[in-house]
């Protein structure tokens, strides 16, 4: 019986070039594509799929488990790694690797693939992710191991083997997307000295492009969830879909990272996120009004550790399902409503209403209805400062 490997498989040059050499090395090789909210057309995809000869694809929009089981989590968390990446990218590659792990269960395969290139952080998520699930799965990374080490040389692969492939014309950028936001990399943008090329964006117009006048967009969230925009209930997905369109003409959310990767290099990326931007700050100014002190400044030594464990692929360790569970007892009173005002590339706060706020006027005020009591605060001052005095 031939072996079977499922292939983690977008249809574009790098997966459709591992398909034939995976049949090549011997495989039966089953497919799988998940609608993250790229550009997605499962029907081009079969119909690649069975020009390459592949047994059997499996095509899944994901859209809603994404939102609901990543999304959600990453955003109650306010995970954003190194001050500047809302994680896009990072986490879609956990659901995609459960989905091989599953489907593999399926399949009865013993191995699975995918087309990460070797020196990524791609790689490290996928596997890692296969390997908590499923330690006895094996794991084949042809780009790992094949001569092609540059597009030029794949798409001579591709034409020499007849492989079916779409677009060979040159392609600029490195560009991931999915529902979270853009990921982009490459070309004259490797160069520091370069600021980045504005033809290089997707989802977000040109700051001199923007209008004179500002937006204003309403989020209510629901124990940390957003779940009406504008007074409109919607699901997550729908939220998210509508606030890149907005964010984006007021160019909202982009961001140019030199970051670390998992793998030791330091690379540059930039980034386009203008509902994750959008989403983060409003829950951040709901959390502000909501939670005390102390579990306000510890939940932000937890984002960063979130954003961390998620950028590291570790999205199934234990110690990012216990922050999990922190987190969401954090959210129990997160329920309100922020208003935004989205204007030239920044996000403010135009209106914050909580329904359990600690924030109480009548303690903060300056005015005539001021309750706090002043004469409190000698004695507590006397005592508070005790352990600091050295003289
Ligand atoms: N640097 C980002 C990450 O590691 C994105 C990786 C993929 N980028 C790309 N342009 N294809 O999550």
């Amino acid at each position: 019986m031939k072996k079977k490997v499922v292939l983690a498989y977008s249809g574009g040059l790098d997966t459709s070039c591992c398909v034939r050499w995976l049949q090549d090395k011997g495989f039966e090789v089953v497919c799988f594509s998940a609608n993250l909210g790229s550009e997605f057309s499962p029907e081009e995809l079969k119909k690649k799929a069975k020009q390459s000869g592949i047994s059997k694809i499996y095509v899944m929009d994901l859209q809603k488990e994404f939102a609901q089981e990543y999304i959600l989590r990453a955003l109650k968390a306010n995970a954003v790694y190194e001050s500047k990446y809302a994680l896009s990218t990072a986490l879609g590659r956990p659901l995609i690797a459960k989905y091989l792990v599953d489907i593999a269960h399926r399949e009865k395969a013993d191995y699975v693939a995918h087309g990460c290139s070797g020196k990524g952080n791609d790689q490290v998520r996928i596997d890692t992710t296969v390997k908590i699930l499923d330690p006895k799965l094996k794991i084949i990374a042809p780009l790992r191991v094949w001569k092609l080490t540059s597009r030029e040389s794949e798409i001579a692969y591709a034409k020499e083997k007849k492989i079916p492939v779409s677009a060979t014309k040159e392609k600029i950028y490195s560009i991931d997307r999915n529902i979270w936001g853009i990921s982009i990399e490459g070309g004259m943008m490797e160069d520091l000295n370069n600021a980045p090329d504005e033809a290089a964006y997707v989802l977000t117009k040109s700051m001199e492009k923007t209008p004179a006048k500002a937006g204003f967009v309403e989020i209510e969230f629901y124990k940390g969830a957003p779940v009406k925009i504008n007074a409109k209930k919607k699901g997550l997905l729908e939220i998210i879909e509508i606030l890149n369109k907005i964010g984006g003409k007021h160019c909202i959310g982009r961001s140019d990272l030199i970051e670390d990767r998992t793998v030791g290099i330091k690379s540059r990326e930039i980034y386009e996120a203008p509902a994750a931007w959008i989403l983060i700050r409003a829950h951040q100014e709901l959390e502000s009004v909501v939670l005390d002190k102390d579990t306000l400044s510890f939940k932000e030594i937890v984002a960063l550790k979130y954003a961390q464990l998620a950028y590291q692929g570790l999205w199934f360790s234990r110690l990012k399902k216990s922050l999990d569970a922190f987190v969401e007892l954090t959210q129990e009173r997160v329920t309100g409503s922020i208003k935004m005002k989205l204007f030239k590339g920044s996000i403010s706060a135009a209106s914050r209403k909580a329904k359990y706020p600690l924030y109480k006027k009548e303690l903060a005020t300056y005015g005539e209805k001021d309750q706090f009591n002043r004469q409190d605060a000698k004695g507590f001052i006397e005592i508070f400062s005790l352990p600091y005095r050295e003289k």
